[in-house]
């Protein structure tokens, strides 16, 4: 059978990589990421990793923040049978979600907004919360961070947050850990599909 070099195996998941006739064809619709949502990131392997000795129980509630292409939370629905929602500033990034859902063969939900505007009673409406490379501007700590404290408000269970340690990213963790109860970080690398390496922030509910 023939292997089609545009299509990345890794994790128990398909990914398609930017040349993809399937990803050319929705840039050519129009869909045009705005804010580096225009690819699939790394840092989602590390928690995908972490999740493979540390998994979250079957049919829980998972929101991905700042999904892009969704693979974390495709992960999710399909290693734990999750109940996944991807949210994201750029409506450009949501079809490309739906895109992998669709040949990974698991529902999930999708919805435009931004860390700013999810209330806590939205929150409320999931048991964990992740998010991978999405702390990359220094503004984006601070809105980050009272997510994450309107999360625990909410009963969120755990924030799973990975990062190659930018330092926005390392000023949320260290923010985090000064200021709450339960988080900490735990460094981690995987050297296949890619080689990648740095750190999840875990915040956990009391
Ligand atoms: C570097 S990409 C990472 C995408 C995906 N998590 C991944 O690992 O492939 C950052 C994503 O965060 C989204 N984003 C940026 N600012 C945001 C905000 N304020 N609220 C929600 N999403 C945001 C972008 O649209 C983009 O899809």
């Amino acid at each position: 059978m023939a292997v089609n070099s545009q299509v990345r195996r890794s994790f128990g998941l398909r990914i398609l990589k930017s040349g993809h006739k399937e990803i050319r064809r929705l840039k050519n619709a129009g869909h045009e990421p705005e804010i580096h949502g225009n690819k699939f990131w790394n840092s989602s392997y590390l928690t995908m990793d972490y999740l493979k000795t540390h998994p979250i129980r079957k049919r829980a509630r998972v929101m991905e923040i700042g999904c892009g292409w969704g693979l974390l939370g495709i992960y999710c629905a399909k290693m734990f049978d999750a109940r996944v929602t991807g949210v994201d500033a750029d409506k450009h990034v949501l079809p490309y979600m739906e895109l992998h859902a669709k040949i990974n063969g698991v529902k999930v939900n999708m919805e435009q907004n931004s860390f700013e505007k999810l209330s806590t009673a939205r929150l409320s409406e999931f048991d964990v919360i992740v998010g991978s490379d999405i702390c990359f501007w220094d503004y984006m700590t601070v809105p980050l961070y009272n997510l994450i404290r309107r999360a625990l408000r909410a009963g969120v269970k755990q924030v799973i947050i990975s990062d190659p340690c930018r330092p926005p990213f390392t000023e949320l963790a260290t923010r985090c850990m000064d200021r709450l109860a339960n988080a900490d970080t735990i460094e981690r690398a995987v050297m296949r599909p890619v080689h990648a390496s740095g750190e999840l922030l875990i915040v956990k509910n009391r």
